[in-house]
C-alpha cells in the first residue's frame, strides 16, 4: 500500500489542467463518494495494526495534497474567468501614475516674475490682511476715496482696521518701511475685492506689483521698461501704448495698452473694436507716497506698475470666463499638460 500512495503523489503533482471542470473531475475522482480517497480509506482499515503507524500520516498527506491542488487551480481558473468578465487582468504591469498640472495662473506668474528677474528686480511677499496704512492711507488715498468704501473692500468685522488687501500695492509701502532705496522689486500675490462674480470679475485674484525707486528714475524708463516687459511675454514685435490715467499713489499716471489685432471678429469684439487691450496700470511714485514712508523726493523718484495675472493668462490662452481659473474642473486644467 505504501507504494500505492507514493505513486498517488506523484500522480497529483504531475496533473495539468485544461479548464475548471478538469479540475472538479479531479476533485471528484479523489475526494468524491466514490473516490480514490474512500478506498483509501477502507484499505487502511485492513491495514495490520503496526503499518498503521506509518501508512495513516501517508494518507493524509495525499487528501493535502489533493485538497492543495484543487484549491490552487479553481482559484486559478476563477481570476481567468473575472479577467474575460471585466476586461481586466489583474496580473498585467502597472500603467504609470497620472500626473497632474501646473495651474495656468502659476504659469504665467512665474513667466512674468521670470522676465523681470532678469531685469534685475528682486521678489518680495506681503500678508493678505491688511491694515488701512498700508493698503489706502500711506499710499495718498484721500479719506473718503471710493475704494476705502465697504462696496469694495472686505473689512474684518470684528476690527474694521484689518482688512483684505485689494491691491499689492501694500507691499509698496512695507518694502519703503524696511529699507532705503535703491529698490527694484516686484510684489505677486492674491487680492480681494467685493464684487459680484461673474465671467470677467471676481471677489478674490491676483495681481504682481512692480516698483523701483533710485536717483533720477524717469518716466522713459517706466516705458521703457515696459515696453521689454511686452515683447518678452507677447513677442517681439509687440507694440504698447501709454494712456493718461489716474491712481492716487502715482502722478502721472497711464494705462497700457497692447496692440493685439484686428483681424478677426475675436479681435474686435476683445479689443472692442479699438484693436488695443488695457494690460496694467502704472506710473511716477507720488512725491507725497516717497515723503510719508521716510524716502527724499527731492533726491529720489521711482516708477510704480500693476497687473492682474488672470487678465494676463486670459489674453495668453484666450480664456473667455474668469471663473474657470477657480474652479479646478479637472478637464480644463489638463489643457495645460506640459506648460511650466
Ligand atoms: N494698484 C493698482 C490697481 O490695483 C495698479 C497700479 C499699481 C497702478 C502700481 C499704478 C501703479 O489697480
Amino acid at each position: 500500500m505504501r507504494e500505492e500512495l507514493d505513486e498517488l503523489l506523484n500522480d497529483i503533482a504531475g496533473r495539468v489542467f485544461k479548464s475548471a471542470e478538469e479540475v472538479e473531475a479531479f476533485r471528484v475522482e479523489f475526494l468524491g463518494r466514490k473516490g480514490k480517497m474512500k478506498d483509501l480509506m477502507s484499505q487502511f482499515r485492513d491495514v495490520a495494526p503496526e503499518d498503521k503507524r506509518e501508512l495513516g500520516p501517508l494518507i493524509n498527506k495525499v487528501k493535502g495534497a489533493v485538497e492543495e491542488r484543487v484549491a490552487l487551480e479553481q482559484a486559478a481558473f476563477n481570476r481567468k474567468v473575472e479577467t474575460k468578465a471585466s476586461g481586466v487582468d489583474p496580473s498585467r504591469p502597472a500603467g504609470g501614475v497620472p500626473q497632474g498640472t501646473h495651474h495656468p495662473l502659476q504659469v504665467v506668474r512665474r513667466e512674468i516674475v521670470g522676465i523681470f528677474k532678469n531685469m534685475g528686480f528682486g521678489v518680495v511677499e506681503g500678508p493678505e490682511i491688511e491694515d488701512d496704512w498700508h493698503v489706502f492711507s500711506g499710499l495718498n488715498f484721500p479719506p473718503e476715496h471710493p475704494a476705502r468704501d465697504m462696496q469694495d473692500t472686505f473689512f474684518v468685522e470684528r476690527n474694521p482696521d484689518l482688512l483684505l488687501r485689494t491691491h499689492t500695492s501694500s507691499v509698496q509701502v512695507r518694502e519703503m518701511e524696511k529699507r532705503k532705496p535703491p529698490m527694484r522689486i516686484i510684489m505677486p500675490g492674491r487680492v480681494f475685492r467685493n464684487e459680484a462674480v461673474s465671467a470677467r470679475a471676481h471677489c478674490m485674484f491676483h495681481q504682481i506689483e512692480g516698483l523701483y525707486i533710485d536717483k533720477g528714475v524717469s518716466f522713459a524708463d517706466l516705458k521703457q521698461n515696459l515696453l521689454h516687459f511686452a515683447q518678452k511675454f507677447f513677442g517681439p514685435d509687440t507694440k504698447i501704448r501709454l494712456r493718461p490715467s489716474y491712481f492716487p499713489f502715482t502722478e502721472p499716471s497711464a494705462e497700457v495698452d497692447v496692440y493685439w489685432g484686428l483681424e478677426t471678429e475675436v479681435d474686435k469684439k476683445i479689443t472692442k473694436g479699438t484693436g488695443w487691450l488695457e494690460i496694467l496700470g502704472c506710473g511716477m511714485v507720488d512725491p507725497n507716497v516717497l515723503e510719508v514712508n521716510g524716502i527724499d523726493s527731492k533726491k529720489y523718484s521711482g516708477f510704480a506698475f500693476g497687473m492682474g495675472i488672470e487678465r494676463i493668462a486670459m489674453l495668453k490662452y484666450q480664456i473667455g470666463d474668469l471663473r474657470l481659473f477657480f474652479e479646478n474642473d479637472k478637464r480644463f486644467l489638463d489643457q495645460f499638460k506640459g506648460e511650466r
